[in-house]
């Protein structure tokens, strides 16, 4: 086992939150569509520059769309995305390049470019948008795969890693240009739970070292009460509560409790068949 990972304070006088009261990330009315399938029905959330939200909400609810349309991958329909201010549909390419600096993204699925090597991957994002060369980039590339717990592997293909350690590559990715605002989606999923506890203690210290912003998506409630300032239930496309994780685990709306207590009988699986299968004897073939 590697030794916790450690941060460096930031030197950055960018990165610090100069207001730390106004929202880094402020969502408004936010509506999304595919099709007939009404997805985000008015999201309306904020997340306070150094602050980690974490997001809850069943399967299919919409919380990787929601990312996804903070980061412009996909264009909501209605609403708006303000990210330090600016609105992001607004700004023309140039600005939006500019913006798209200060986020690291963590995919659901780790998203690695399978034909390049591990640490061309980590560095991928600094090729782009620095100047410097590749071996300064694997350089810094080999020192965020530290953090993330993987040494010894840059020179080593995706497709050579298990799922696991694919998902911490892509964390490195995230973290390879020091940005300010970092979106989670689902970080610890297919970790055991001593590389979770690596990644959660990482988040941490990225909020409390490098003050950066955070959203992150987990189905993992223990890491939910551990990382987050703040945790939000989205339900039927909309954020039913927002609280501090102690609200959250004594909250009385029903909804919320049955869902951070994993509860199978509730208002969410009320009128449904979950868990209610009649199992027959298995019929035998001969
Ligand atoms: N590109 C797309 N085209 C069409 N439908 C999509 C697209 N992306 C997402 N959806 C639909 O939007 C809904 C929400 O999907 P999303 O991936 O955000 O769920 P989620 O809350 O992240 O679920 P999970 O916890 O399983 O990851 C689903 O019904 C999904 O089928
Ligand atoms: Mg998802």
């Amino acid at each position: 086992m590697n030794k916790e990972p450690k941060l460096e304070e930031s030197k950055n006088e960018e990165r610090f939150c100069r207001t730390p009261d106004e929202p880094t990330i402020r969502i408004r009315d936010v509506h999304k569509s595919f099709g007939r399938t009404h997805v985000l029905r008015g999201v309306n959330l904020e997340v306070k520059c150094g602050q980690t939200m974490v997001v809850i909400g069943g399967s299919g609810t919409g919380k990787s769309v929601l990312l996804k349309c903070i980061i412009g991958l996909l264009r909501h329909d209605r609403g708006e995305i303000l990210v330090d201010g600016q609105e992001i549909s607004h700004l023309k390419e140039k600005e939006w390049n500019q913006l798209l600096r200060k986020f690291g993204m963590v995919f659901q699925r780790d998203a690695l470019f399978d034909s390049i090597t591990i640490w061309e991957n980590v560095g991928f994002g600094l090729r782009q948008h620095t100047h410097l060369t590749d071996e300064e980039i694997k350089a810094i590339a080999v020192e965020k795969l530290k953090l993330v717990g993987l040494q010894g592997i840059e020179d080593r293909m995706p497709a050579e890693l298990s799922g696991g350690m694919r998902k911490r590559v892509s964390l490195a990715r995230a973290i390879a240009m020091d940005p300010s605002i970092i979106l989670y989606d689902e970080p610890t999923t297919g970790l055991d739970p001593v590389m979770a506890n690596v990644i959660n203690e990482l988040m941490v210290q990225m909020r409390e070292k490098l003050e950066v912003t955070s959203i992150v998506i987990t189905h993992d409630m223990e890491s939910a009460y551990r990382i987050a300032d703040q945790i939000a239930m989205l339900y039927k496309g909309e954020i039913i509560q927002v609280g501090t994780p102690e609200e959250i685990r004594n909250t009385s709306n029903e909804v919320v409790r049955q869902f951070v207590q994993g509860e199978v009988e509730g208002p969410i699986t009320r009128g449904k068949d979950f868990g209610r299968v009649d199992l027959q004897p298995a019929r035998r073939y001969s």
